[in-house]
This record gives structure tokens, sequence and C-alpha cells, in this order.
């Protein structure tokens, strides 16, 4: 059996976990810090990593307080370091390693990309070989995991990441920060057929935004002039707007993950990363019946560190304390 303590501070939330071979979460804890970014409409850097410094000890001392665990029970301690801002990243790593230390148990770094995907395996019987769907704030990828440790990236983005494009596309609508869940929640209420928008199909499994989120800008340009100058310019309809620019940039996903499914013959698919929580997207994926789907529930969608222990028991690696963090992908297949 192992129990794994595993930390997330690549972003804006931090957070700590315990989870048990990998499947069962123990205790977790989580401070985000999305209020305090708002102001801001955006990350920044540096403010995440002294709100990181300030919330981390609080977590990992929940956690603790939570499970009752004794930290003698616990078989290692995880730690995303990459990709991710670095000043965040090194808040985690560094409170990983003094724990690790000072503990003396192994420490585990943890891609926040595999991570992502290993949100699949809590409550499951989820097993390789299957295709991943990974869409976030800052990828998005068609990964084929043929084992636990092995990946493969078949396509990738060659521009936004989707979870970028609801973002900025939620700012031209004048919508707060993050864009993503108030674009889900603006959509329901409109109509998808509203506005005819390209969808961005480009080469094999890659994907382009930057055409989707060009065309809103000039839609919601050409809105504008037509809106008398009597007439409040509040009045666009952005919840067409909002819907339709959901439908094009999901439609694509789900077309090019079952063709890529297709392709190598997988029969199970996989969604994970924060737009994941896109209530569109997971309806799509849930009705197919082409394949086997499996989504992270909500609270497993967005950055945590659930992901992160699951992440550390599946990886086979050898513990170490020289490791340092990235801010990028650092290559192409894992
Ligand atoms: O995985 P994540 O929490 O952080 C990164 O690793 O990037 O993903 C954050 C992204 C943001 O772009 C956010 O707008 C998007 O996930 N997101 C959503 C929803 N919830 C979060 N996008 C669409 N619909 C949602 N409900
Ligand atoms: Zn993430």
């Amino acid at each position: 059996m192992t129990l794994i303590l595993g930390l997330e501070t690549s972003c804006d939330e931090t957070a700590c976990a315990i989870v048990q071979d990998g499947r069962k979460l123990v205790a977790q804890s989580v401070k985000t810090q999305a209020l305090i970014h708002q102001t801001f409409g955006g990350v920044i850097p540096e403010v995440a990593a002294r709100h990181h410094l300030e919330a981390i000890n609080e977590v990992i001392d929940d956690v603790l307080h939570q499970s009752k665990i004794d930290k003698k029970d616990l078989t290692a301690i995880a730690c995303t370091n990459g990709p991710g801002f670095v000043g965040a990243l090194l808040v985690g790593l560094s409170a990983a390693k003094a724990i690790a230390w000072s503990w003396s148990k192994p420490l585990i770094a943890v891609d926040h990309l595999f991570a992502h995907v290993c949100a699949n395996y809590i409550d499951t019987t989820l097993e390789p070989p299957f295709l991943c769907l990974l869409v976030s704030g800052g990828h998005t990828q068609l990964v084929h995991f043929c084992d636990y440790q092995t990946a493969t990236i078949l396509g990738q983005t060659l521009d936004d990441a989707v979870g970028e494009a609801y973002d900025k596309v939620a700012r031209m609508l004048g919508l707060g920060y993050p864009g993503g869940p108030a674009i889900d929640n603006l959509a329901r209420g409109g109509n998808p057929d509203a506005f005819a928008l390209p969808e961005g199909n480009v080469d094999q499994f890659d994907f382009s935004y930057s055409g989707l989120k060009t065309a809103v800008l000039r839609t919601i340009e050409k809105l504008e002039k037509n809106i008398d100058k009597n007439n409040n310019p509040d009045n666009l309809p952005l919840a067409d707007l909002a819907a339709s620019f959901q439908k094009a940039a999901n439609q694509i996903l789900v077309k090019k993950t079952l063709q890529a499914a297709k392709q190598l013959d997988l029969s199970t698919v996989v969604l994970a990363g924060g737009v994941a929580a896109n209530s569109d997207l997971r309806k799509r994926f849930s009705e197919l019946s082409e394949v086997k789907v499996f989504m992270p529930p909500l609270k497993y969608c967005t950055d945590n560190a659930v992901m992160v222990a699951a992440c550390a028991h599946f990886m086979n690696t050898n513990a170490q304390m020289d490791i340092s963090v990235y801010s990028r992908q650092k290559r192409k297949n894992r």
C-alpha cells in the first residue's frame, strides 16, 4: 500500500492532498487565489508566488489534521515541478524538499500535465491503454497512453490553448476571470447556432484556436457597429456569442478525439484538464457510443493536489532531491 502526500502550486491554487494507492482520496485542502487575480484579469506570477508562500503550510497542516495520518506512515512526498510559473512552482518544490528531508521520505517530482490525466484514476478502475484529450489553460493535446508511464503526444495546438481561448473570449465579452466557467454559465441561455464561427480545422491531430478567437472579435465589432447610437451597447447578444463560441471550440475537440481513437484502435477515451469541467464538452463526450469515456469529477478537473499524489503512485521514477522547476513542457513524449 502507498500513502502519498502531494503538493500543487503551479498556478493559482495552493493545494495539498494524501492519496492511497493512487486511487483513493484520504484528505485534501485547497486555497484558491482566483478572487485575488480577478482584479488583474489574469494570474500575476509574482503575486501568485507570494500567496502560495502564505498558504502552503496551512494546507499541509490542514491535510495532516484531517487525515489523522502520522507522518511516519507516509510512503513519499510528491510535488508538481512544471510546467507552470517558476516562482509559484518553487514554493511547492521547496516545501516538498523540506518535508521530505526532515521526515526522511523520498521526494517524487510530478509533471503537471501528467498529473491532470491521473485525476481519472481516483475512484475508478481505469487502466491504460487509452487516448487522452488534455485541455487546460496552457495546453490542448491528444495523448496516447500505452501504459502508466509512457505517453506519446499525437497532436497539439499550434497557437492558443483552448482554455486560453475561453479566457480571451470571456474578456472580449466583458466577463470576469477565469473566463471558462463564465462562458459555460452564460452559454446555457444562448443559441449555439446564432453565429457561424470557424472551428479551426488544421492537419491531423493538431488544433488551432487563434482563427476562432479573431472571428469572435470581428463578430463583436460588426454587431457593435450595427447597434444604434441610442441603444445601450451592453445589448450585445452575449449568451448567443458565448454559446456559438463554445460550440465551435468543443466540436473540433470531440471530432479529432474520435478520429485519433479510431486510427489507433483505442476503445477508451479520457478527458483531463481545467476545460474538462465545461458542461457542454462533458455532455458531448458522455453522448459518445463508439468509445468508453472517463472524465474526472468537476472538483478534480481544475488544479488540485489529489491528481499530483495519484500521479506519483503510478510513476516509476527514482526519488531524488536534486531536481528543479521548469516553466514549459519539457519534451514531446514522456
Ligand atoms: O487545468 P487548469 O486548472 O490550469 C492549467 O493547468 O492551465 O485549467 C484552467 C483553464 C482556464 O483557462 C479556465 O478558463 C478553464 O480551464 N476552465 C474552463 C471551465 N472551468 C475551467 N473552461 C471552460 N469551461 C469551464 N467550465
Ligand atoms: Zn492545470
